[in-house]
């Protein structure tokens, strides 16, 4: 039997000393939540979701309600996971009225779709049953006000320097007691992103990837340059070719910042269970817990 573990970031960028401890506090509740799923017996899928759900309910993190508004003025959310024993993936990208994107990415990977976008999206959580909410119901008055002052920079203004500007996109990773790995993404984007904006976290590869020959992994950060180097395709199979998830990590966020000078973070866990991360950001929030810890590590 594997001993279980799970890593989650909630996002790498210059977080403002006022914003630190409730970053702490939600990585903190997350990995606490998706421990108590493993030590339960539950999947490495079920844990990812119950983490991630945790942060998309947490209106500190870009992620879910509480999300950065695009230039429409809606929360429009991308979210991604993968199950690493059989390579099974499921997306979503620009839903809308969905409260748990990762959930509703949950549905599309037992379907025979892979990524289901827009209006898609939205009706499929239909189909499936999954309860839609208002616009509204999403948007918080913090986000609004953001908005309205970016309004008044002139219409498509984004103002969005990944890594000085918040991007507190949240992710997940996890190992069960069978030895099987997975991982999972979601974020609402950057600040008054053009409506269809879709970046790294809802593509395999990109915004998240897990093989149980090499482990899983989760991204946050800059998406155009997440996506152009596959940066958690890229950061697993340094773990396939025998790299330590700490090492692997090192090295995937070389590559974002020496190709494209990139910022942005990630969290792996590799096949023999060991957590890993990195970032070029002055911050990012992650905490990890496994058999062997008696409480998590959280840090900021
Ligand atoms: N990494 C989140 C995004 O670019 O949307």
């Amino acid at each position: 039997m594997m001993a279980p573990g799970i890593i989650v970031h909630g996002g790498a960028w210059s977080i403002p000393e006022n914003l630190l401890q409730p970053h702490r506090d939600g990585c903190k509740a997350a990995v606490l939540r998706g421990w108590q799923v493993l030590q339960a017996g539950g999947s490495a899928i079920e844990a990812i979701e119950a983490a991630i759900i945790t942060m998309e309910d947490d209106v500190t993190f870009d992620a879910g309600r509480g999300s950065f508004l695009n230039l429409d003025g809606q929360v429009e959310l991308d979210a991604g996971m993968m199950d690493g024993a059989t390579l099974a993936a499921g997306a979503v990208a620009a839903v809308h009225r969905v409260r748990n994107p990762i959930s509703l990415a949950k549905q599309v990977m037992a379907s025979e779709h892979i990524l289901i976008v827009g209006p898609g999206a939205t009706r499929f959580a239909e189909k499936v049953g999954m309860p839609l909410c208002a616009e509204e119901d999403l948007v918080i008055e913090r986000e609004l006000e953001l908005w309205r002052k970016l309004q008044n920079k002139g219409p498509g203004y984004t103002d969005v320097l990944f890594g000085r500007k918040d991007l507190a996109t949240v992710g997940a990773v996890a190992i069960d007691q069978a030895g099987n790995i997975a991982a999972g993404t979601s974020t609402g984007g950057s600040p008054n992103k053009w409506p269809g904006r879709v970046g790294d976290v809802p593509q395999v590869g990109s915004g998240f990837y897990a093989d149980n020959v090499g482990g899983g992994g989760s991204c946050t950060g800059w998406g155009e340059g997440i996506m152009r180097i596959n940066m958690a395709k890229y950061a697993v199979d340094l773990m396939t070719a025998g790299q330590p998830a700490s090492e692997a990590a090192k090295g995937a966020v070389k590559l974002l910042a020496d190709k494209l000078q990139g910022v942005g973070g990630i969290i792996l866990i590799d096949r023999e269970g060991r957590t890993g991360q990195s970032y070029t950001t002055e911050h990012m929030a992650y905490a990890y817990m496994n058999g062997r810890m008696a409480e998590p590590v959280v840090a900021v």
